[in-house]
């Protein structure tokens, strides 16, 4: 049996360049992993065939048949492979649903992970990369991991320095956004009217520095406005992280959590228990991914 990581990911930039043909949006994301993981551990099980899953702590928003993601991941990978075996899966989750944290992504390229790594089965990275795409946009980036610059449907990643972790807090309010949904407000909202190009290079640069302040004041999010617009109530969750002693703060990809960068592990804890204070949702102490 082998045992694999599934990070949570946050959006440090996220612009919206326009719809593409294909009904995607074409963006441009800084995207990196979190601590916080969810776990997955696979078998081949030669006695039997299918693909079964069991999901822990049950949650009625993660499915445990053929609609999660590590299923059809582990599908689309044997599809690729041309090759039918019994495989069980045990998935832990920690990492909170429905809330911009690429939960499912992170699962679905677990599973890949674990498939991949298993001796005789590997489809070559190439290979691996085109079925990550082909099961969501941000499980290329949760194959690869780290920090990388996501562009087109989120497919294309640039790799990005990132020397030291950055301390964050995370919030999840009681509020689920769907993906499809905030992304046609977003259409309403400003598809077609001007829109001044993004500069991520400063937030890049500070990311690379280890600067955790110069992270905190480049972040920038365009699904925010669409979904501050629909529930103004959580624009109260990043204006308290400040208060609270992060040095910024804002929603990670069509949300609904928001999370703050703190300066230290001290300010972290400080603004997590002003937002508990606050009831403003469950909270999170972790930290980005470092390469130091
Ligand atoms: O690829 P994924 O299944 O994660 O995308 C979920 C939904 O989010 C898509 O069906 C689409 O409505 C929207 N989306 C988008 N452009 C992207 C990524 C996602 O419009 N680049």
């Amino acid at each position: 049996m082998s045992v694999v990581h599934a990070p949570a990911k946050i959006n440090l930039t996220l612009e919206i360049l326009g719809l593409a043909p294909t009904g995607f949006h074409d963006l441009r994301s800084v995207m990196i992993d979190l601590d916080l993981a969810d776990e997955l551990a696979v078998e081949v099980t030669p006695d039997a065939m299918g693909i079964a899953l069991r999901v822990a702590p049950s949650d009625p928003l993660v499915p445990s048949d053929g609609r999660n993601l590590v299923v059809r991941a582990a599908r689309a990978f044997l599809e690729a492979r041309g090759s039918a075996m019994g495989l069980s899966f045990a998935l832990r989750k920690r990492i909170p649903t429905e809330g911009g944290l690429g939960g499912g992504s992170a699962d679905a390229a677990a599973a890949l992970r674990a498939l991949e790594a298993i001796r005789g089965l590997g489809i070559g990275d190439e290979r691996l990369l085109a079925v990550a795409a082909s099961i969501g946009s941000d499980v290329p980036f949760a194959l690869r991991g780290g920090a990388a610059m996501a562009e087109g449907r989120g497919e294309r990643l640039t790799p990005l320095a990132h020397p030291r972790p950055l301390w964050v807090v995370l919030v999840r309010p009681p509020v689920s956004v769907s993906t499809p949904w905030c992304y046609r407000r977003w259409d309403e909202m400003f598809l077609g009217r001007p829109r001044e190009r993004r500069d991520h290079a400063p937030l890049t640069d500070a990311l690379a520095r280890g600067d955790a302040i110069g992270v905190a004041r480049n972040m920038f999010n365009d699904l925010m406005a669409p979904v501050l617009d629909a529930h103004p109530q959580l624009a109260a969750i990043p204006r308290e992280l400040v208060d609270g002693g992060c040095a910024g703060a804002q929603m990670t990809g069509s949300g609904s959590c928001f999370y703050g960068i703190a300066p230290s592990r001290q300010a972290a804890r400080q603004a997590a228990a002003r937002v508990r204070r606050r009831n403003l949702g469950r909270v999170w102490v972790t930290r980005t991914a470092g390469e130091g």
